[in-house]
């Protein structure tokens, strides 16, 4: 087996890189290789991850984006390339936490923030991104959607949206930029164990309990089995792959029924 490094030579922006997801993909492209400007809403959480990356002998840049504003993301880009040459990698994984509620009770103001940083933030991301990475020869985006894009959940409508929406701008961002050497995919996570879902459910032994029920593996995944996968896709490996969506859920999608824990039971 190769022990080369998959992103020597490109430059990444991660925005929501601050967060844990984000943060793990940013890690992960670092210790690939990559030089790793860390964007996020939080400077300081971006500052986190992007020292953790230094002290590892990475290179690394935090610079606070909200990635609803477009200016901030004009700034970021022009930025990443004056410190770092250019930019080869785009991946957006800055979401908001929209509360959850139906048409009557979700305010028109949350429905409109999540569509403003899940969806159009990624939008204004890549529409400041992309010129570079066309400049810089070709390159990759990933952008996280969900598994909640595939399917809905009670009380989530924007969220869930504005995933599935993702995965089709993402489709046609593929075929804009394919004649670019460009390629665009998106991560669709399951249930992932980060303190955002910790957030939602209390506890990490209940959200196993919740979300690993009716799971095929039968536990909830990891922040770096969604960073194995977005390394995959912004490297050479992934080469002809471009335009889809890669569901990183342990088969939460797959399996359409109720719990599994009888199988896994039963497999014992
Ligand atoms: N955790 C899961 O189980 C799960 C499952 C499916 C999909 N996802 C998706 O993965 C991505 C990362 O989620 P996470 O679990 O790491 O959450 P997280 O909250 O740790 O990360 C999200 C990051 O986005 C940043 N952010 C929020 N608003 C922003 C803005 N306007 N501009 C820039 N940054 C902003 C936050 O500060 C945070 O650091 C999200 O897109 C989320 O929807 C997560």
């Amino acid at each position: 087996m190769s022990d080369r490094k998959l992103l020597v030579d490109r430059v990444a922006i991660v925005a929501g890189g601050g967060g844990e997801i984000g943060g793990a993909i940013a890690m992960r492209y670092a210790a690939e290789g990559a030089a790793v400007v860390v964007c996020d809403i939080s400077l300081e959480k971006a500052e986190v991850v992007a020292e953790a990356i230094r002290n590892a002998g990475g290179r690394a840049a935090a610079f606070k984006v909200d990635v609803s504003k477009e200016e901030d993301c004009d700034k970021a880009a022009r930025r990443a390339v004056e410190i770092f040459g250019k930019i080869t990698t785009l991946v957006n994984a800055s979401a908001t936490a929209s509360p959850d509620g139906n048409v009557e009770t979700l305010s028109t103001a949350a429905w409109r923030e999540a569509i403003d940083v899940n969806f159009t933030g990624v939008f204004l991301m890549c529409k400041y991104v992309m010129g570079h990475i066309r400049a810089a020869g070709g390159g990759a985006v990933v952008n996280i959607a969900s598994s909640h894009g595939h399917f809905g959940l009670p009380g989530r409508s924007a969220y869930c949206s504005t995933k599935a929406a993702l995965m089709h701008f993402t489709r046609v961002l593929a075929i804009d930029y394919g004649p670019h050497n460009i390629r665009a995919n998106t991560i669709s996570p399951g249930p992932i164990d980060t303190a955002r879902s910790l957030r939602r459910f209390g506890t990490r032994e209940n959200s196993n309990k919740v979300r690993g029920r009716g799971q095929v593996l039968g536990r909830t995944g990891t922040v770096e089995e969604v960073a194995s996968v977005a390394v995959f896709l912004a490297s050479d490996e992934a080469s002809f792959v471009t335009g889809t969506d890669l569901l990183v859920d342990g088969g939460q999608t797959a399996f359409k029924g109720t719990a599994l824990s009888d199988i896994h039971q039963s497999a014992t």
